[in-house]
């Protein structure tokens, strides 16, 4: 296990469009492995494996609080089968660090994928897991949350990432 570097908007490897996952082989339990230690130590709710520069259709969530047991859920060549009403959250990313916006998603969906010994199942979600799940899947095809903010909110958070790679 190893953790691993999270990619930094706006490099551009953050927009490349994940591929499916044809097996969940040794290696991609590996990847898994490392995406989970990463996400602990940032520490993060998800991670997409497009944020460590691995173009697998892969997340992570775990929205558990920090004084309850993990709970990790694993989400390979997932699809987002539904999506009903609305919610704004306020959300972070671990590509856009010190960065919080809100934004407006579904409140409920309904999502299918592998598990990590790639059984297929099916999720309903609401709240903070259903927002996470959105944003997650999003990653997979190179979709950032910033391209959820209206012009004025871009240029700012445009603005502050291409600051703090100068400083960084
Ligand atoms: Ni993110």
């Amino acid at each position: 296990m190893a953790i691993r570097t999270i990619l930094h908007y706006p490099d551009p490897r953050l927009r490349e469009k994940a591929k499916p996952v044809e097996a969940v082989t040794p290696s991609m339990l590996e990847l898994i492995e490392d995406m989970a230690e990463t996400m602990y130590a940032a520490p993060g709710v998800g991670l997409a494996a497009t944020q460590i520069g691995e173009p697998h259709r892969i997340f992570l969530i775990d929205i558990a609080g920090e004084d309850e047991p993990s709970d990790l859920r694993v989400f390979v060549n997932p699809e987002i089968l539904e999506r009903i009403g609305d919610q704004t959250w306020e959300e972070g990313c671990l590509s856009f660090p010190g960065v919080t916006e809100e934004i407006k998603r579904a409140n409920k969906v309904k999502v299918r994928a592998l598990d990590r010994d790639g059984k297929p199942f099916e999720l309903e979600a609401d709240g903070l897991l259903a927002v996470a799940i959105q944003h997650e899947n999003d990653h997979l095809d190179g979709v950032l949350m910033i391209d959820h903010l209206g012009l004025l909110k871009k240029r700012i958070v445009n603005r502050k990432m291409q600051k703090d790679r100068v400083r960084a």
